[in-house]
């Protein structure tokens, strides 16, 4: 198994005719190995640009991400998995053609892609749906499908940027519910970036509190509490505290957030 390791990562983007934009200033965290650590903060504050950076996609402008003391120099797609928003499948393949092209991407043996494909897709349920289309698949069932495909790589790390985003609430709450399922078993380290307060504290072991742009990382929260979760644990006491303990940290950096981008008044602030 694999930890990370970001060591003052800063991230700065250039601008035509304006300064600069400093996404992230100088994040440092450590996420251990079988961890699920979700990140949360303001919509630009740096989130998608860290995950981009541990997963060698782009590179920070200074200081370095580790996995297990290696520092990463590009994308390692036997080590890290990718999960996106966005729908991502081939819209020409079938759900099983599109984690086998995963699988073909990663290098693994022909042979065993088909085997690999499967076992993926009854990891999620859908060992029904191997020769649909993705435009015969519900949202839900598209994302299950990218889970899926990053399950196939059995890679020792998921790097998730709002995988549920783009779901209904019931939907997303049942994915994220199977997902603990899912992490109880694996001991995978996972990276989830999510805008949704009780999202993070059902499915993490801690939740990274980004501030305002430039993002720096205010606080992590231990949530304590074993996979998988009980659905229980979604109506406890001990969720709703840690939830309004996330909003008072994130409040201050999203009406920040509000003010720079839209020029909130101060007379605005609640
Ligand atoms: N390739 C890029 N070029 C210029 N600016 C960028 C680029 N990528 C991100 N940014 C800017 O960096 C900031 C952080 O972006 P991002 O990491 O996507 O935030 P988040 O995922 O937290 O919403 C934003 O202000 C965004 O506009
Ligand atoms: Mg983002």
């Amino acid at each position: 198994m694999s930890g990370i390791e970001i060591r003052s990562v800063s991230q700065s983007f250039g601008v035509l005719n304006a300064n600069p934009i400093v996404a992230l200033q100088e994040a440092s965290l450590t996420i251990e190995k079988g961890e699920l650590l979700c990140l949360i903060g303001p919509s630009g504050c740096g989130k998608s640009s860290l995950l981009n950076i541990i997963a060698g996609l782009s590179r920070a402008t200074t200081g370095d991400v580790f996995i297990d003391h290696v520092p990463v120099r590009g994308p390692l797609p036997k080590t890290m998995a990718f999960v996106f928003q966005e729908n991502t499948l081939m819209p020409w393949r079938t759900a099983l053609d599109n984690i086998k092209l995963g699988l073909a991407f990663q290098g693994a043996p022909r042979k065993d892609r088909d085997e690999r494909a499967r076992a993926a897709l009854s990891l999620v349920g859908m060992d029904d749906f191997a020769n649909h289309y993705p435009r015969q698949l519900s949202g839900g069932m598209k994302q299950r499908i990218q889970l899926a495909r990053a399950l196939a790589l059995d890679t020792d790390i998921i790097l998730m940027d709002e995988p549920f985003a783009a779901l209904d609430e019931q939907t997303r709450m049942v994915l994220g519910e199977e997902l603990s399922v899912l992490l109880a078993k694996g001991g995978k380290t996972i990276v989830f970036v999510t805008h949704s307060l009780t999202e993070a504290v059902f499915l993490a072991d801690r939740v990274a509190v980004f501030s305002a742009r430039p993002g720096r990382i205010k606080q992590v929260l231990s949530v304590g509490e074993p996979h998988p979760r009980p659905r229980s644990f979604m109506t406890s006491s001990k969720l709703t505290n840690l939830r309004n303990e996330l909003y008072e940290l994130l409040h201050d950096e999203v009406v920040a957030t509000m003010k720079a981008s839209f020029g909130l008044s101060a007379s605005a602030d609640p």
